[in-house]
């Protein structure tokens, strides 16, 4: 196995939160499919904007507003070159994935109709299944689910089979939040537009463990959550090629998205500002911002080489305690473990390991169909980020043979 060249003695040094203890023990946070944690430099940002430049943005004259405006402008560059975009203005700032996927979800309300399809890939987060649950209410519109293997893989030649001039949309996510494949979305991007039909690809358990370009994916719709990638909660980016969000109507009225305001008619103002009425989460976007040039600084590139050699460390380990089954084992994999164990419901584990300092996450993870295709209450999740070690997932392994002991 080719050893990581990151220095993951000093990147500890940066994210305050693993010196901190848990039921008298040393932390193992295991759960960075759900969050990651904030490394100081962005802590250090958002303590910086509150201190110094704390103002609404593109509305005031005065010093602050014009340095609060710049700085959540410059975090909007910071994603558009994080993630390959063409333009600044294809980049819309969120509260996260969800807002993003119900902006384009709402949008295509006006483009879709009876006898139309959209097709959800079998493994989707609930945020990823239930906007467009509501838009086929709204349309009379069917929605059709690709189907997967026991190993957690879309079955690729049924999805080419469902394509038709009646498919509107395909949505997928580029790895899935429970059991860790990678997509082949590429594939899945082309097919879709040789039938006409456009493409939302669901990024959030993505965008932190693997380079991701838009454009070279030639995906129209992208969606990220700044806090799986080192940066706040309540903030997100939809990347949307410029000709579809010049398509798609407004999500929200409000302040900031129009361009003139009449009681008889409202005209709405450009790209980005159509998507962002009201006032955001500045100081979120700007740490946004800075959380993508910790990433950067690090290399995305080595983040998946390390945290692919955490995964088969982990599974390797896991698989040698008897009754473990592990939900996802697809070749292309995130560093991402669902595993049972015989016998045992999911949530007990997950309450010894937190008993031992150990942060895991157990239930349905929003994604009950795939729970239903298993036919599984739930798993127990450990997620590794590129400040995981070694030595940690010796600790998970051991926390789990004691906590099997005590329930057997
Ligand atoms: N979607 C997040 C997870 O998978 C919250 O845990």
């Amino acid at each position: 196995m080719q050893q990581t060249t990151l220095d993951i003695t000093r990147i500890r040094k940066d994210f305050p939160i693993l010196k901190r203890e848990v039921n008298g023990n040393p932390l193992v946070y295991l759960d960075n499919a759900a969050t990651s944690q904030t490394p100081k430099p962005v802590i250090d940002t958002i303590v910086g904007y509150y201190s110094n430049y704390n103002a609404n943005i593109h509305r005031g004259v005065h010093t602050l507003a014009q340095e609060a405006t710049d700085a959540y402008e410059k975090a909007r560059i910071k994603i558009q070159n994080f993630f390959n975009a063409a333009k600044a203005h294809e980049i819309l700032f969120t509260s996260g994935t969800t807002h993003s996927i119900n902006i384009v979800a709402n949008g295509f309300s006006s483009f879709l109709t009876k006898g139309d399809e959209v097709l959800v890939s079998a493994m989707e987060h609930h945020s990823n299944i239930v906007p467009w649950q509501m838009l086929c209410e709204r349309t009379g519109a069917s929605l059709k689910v690709i189907p997967m293997n026991p190993e957690g893989e879309l079955l690729m030649q049924e999805f080419k089979g469902m394509l038709s001039d009646n498919t509107k949309l395909v949505v997928c996510n580029h790895v899935s939040n429970a059991l860790g494949t990678i997509n082949p979305i590429k594939v899945i991007i082309s097919e879709a537009h040789a039938v006409g039909a456009a493409v939302l690809i669901d990024g959030a358990q993505a965008a932190p463990h693997i380079k991701v370009d838009v454009q070279e994916l030639n995906v129209d719709f992208y969606t990220a959550s700044a806090h799986k990638l080192c940066g706040p909660t309540g903030v997100g980016m939809l990347y949307g090629k410029e000709e579809w969000l010049t398509k798609l109507p407004p999500y929200q009225g409000g302040g900031e998205m129009i361009a003139e305001v009449t009681f008889e008619k409202t005209t709405y103002a450009g790209l980005p500002h159509k998507f962002e009425a009201g006032t955001p989460n500045i100081c979120g976007g700007i740490a946004f911002g800075a959380a993508l040039d910790y990433i950067k600084n690090i290399g995305i590139e080595a983040i998946a080489q390390y945290e692919h050699e955490l995964l088969t460390y982990a599974t390797d380990r896991l698989l040698s305690i008897e009754g473990v089954k592990i939900y996802g084992t697809s070749q292309e994999k995130t560093a991402v473990i669902s595993f049972n164990i015989k016998g045992i419901h999911p949530y007990d584990i997950g309450t010894l390991l937190d008993k031992m300092g150990i942060a895991v996450r157990t239930g349905h993870h929003c994604a009950q169909p795939i729970m239903d295709y298993f036919k599984i209450p739930g798993t127990i999740r450990a997620s590794f980020s590129f400040y995981n070690t070694k030595e940690e997932i010796d600790r998970f392994i051991d926390g789990v043979v004691k906590a099997k002991q005590m329930l057997s």
